[in-house]
């Protein structure tokens, strides 16, 4: 037979076949490649057989893509709800630590007056069979015990108020509120040799939550209590200043403890950093005074001075 000079060639046919066997193990440059050959050749069918890879390789990576999504996706959401339940699990603990703090507070302020009622009650015994008990010995035992239990009372309802789980925010005293962390601290700090010092005269108000404003003072002045019963210090002194300054309203408190040690002091805000033994320190207080700084609409920093740290909450007007 004679073969027909038109007939196509027998590579063709073979393509035919296997189409897409000849490309299919070409990487994407080859691919172009062989695209721009075809193109220029005489066997433009093979551009139909190109596509066809090209769009298979487009829809495998996109399906990948979409694989690799959906995973980024659930392990985005594993790992928000493991955050937050890590805030959930330190909001718990700092509230803990902040009982614990402020029982023993309440604990310190009742021993001085419950000593007092005991002696008073001890020496009445004795004075009554001294015949020293007459009208007015027993008006001043009266006084004298009021002063005493009323001191008591006041350090019990400043306790209640400040866990009552008050979340309304509303406009407060920086100053108002300082004292009245104070009063509950009082004892504690005055055992210590620690004075705290307002500096600032003037009132200032802030909207927030009253009771989230007075942890974060309780926190860092706790803080610097602990700073200077570890170190021994002799001089202690916390100086509490708050002023108004180009649209921020800035809370200072400054100790003279030492400062913060430096291997820990730019994670100090971070949960669960302490340089404190177990059982001591929990790493809370700090992460969780940032929380409320933020809360408040501003920031909490701090930074080393020559005697010890100094603590700054911004709060933009
Ligand atoms: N006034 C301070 N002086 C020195 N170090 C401080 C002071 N305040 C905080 N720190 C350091 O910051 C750490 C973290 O404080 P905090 O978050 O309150 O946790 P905790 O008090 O439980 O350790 C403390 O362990 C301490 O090392
Ligand atoms: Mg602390």
């Amino acid at each position: 037979m004679i073969k027909n000079p038109f007939a196509k060639s027998e590579p063709e046919i073979k393509r035919r076949k296997n189409p897409k066997g000849e490309y299919s193990h070409l990487d994407t440059k080859e691919l172009l490649f062989a695209v721009k050959e075809s193109a220029h050749s005489t066997h433009r069918a093979n551009l139909d057989i190109l596509l066809d890879i090209f769009l298979e390789r487009y829809d495998a990576r996109q399906q990948e893509l979409d694989n690799l999504n959906r995973e980024l996706e659930e392990r985005i959401e594993i790992e928000v709800n493991i955050g937050k339940a890590n805030h959930k699990r330190y909001e718990q603990q700092a509230k803990m630590a902040a009982i614990g703090e402020m029982i023993d507070a309440v604990a310190h302020q009742w021993k001085q007056p419950l000593n007092a009622l005991s002696m008073m009650s001890e020496m009445l015994d004795s004075d009554f069979e001294d015949g020293l008990v007459d009208k007015a010995y027993v008006d001043e035992l009266t006084k004298n015990t009021q002063v005493q239990i009323e001191h008591m009372v006041t350090t019990l309802n400043e306790f209640r108020n400040f866990f009552r789980p008050k979340n309304n925010k509303k406009s407060f005293g920086i100053k108002r509120c300082v004292q009245s962390v104070m009063l509950l601290v009082n004892d504690e700090f005055m055992k210590n040799n620690i004075s705290i010092n307002i500096q600032s005269e003037k009132e200032i108000l802030i909207h927030g939550i009253e009771n989230e404003f007075k942890h974060l003072v309780l926190n860092i002045i706790n803080n610097a209590k602990d700073a200077f019963n570890e170190r021994d210090i002799g001089e202690r002194n916390i100086f509490i200043n708050f002023y108004q300054e180009e649209n921020f309203i800035h809370v200072d408190i400054e100790d003279d403890a030492g400062g913060i040690p430096l291997h820990v002091i730019n994670d100090i805000f971070k949960p669960e950093v302490t340089t404190k033994e177990v059982g001591k320190g929990t790493g809370i207080g700090l992460y969780m005074s940032m929380q409320i700084a933020q809360k408040l609409g501003g920031t909490l920093s701090v930074k080393n001075t020559d005697n010890g740290a100094l603590f700054k909450l911004k709060i933009p007007l």
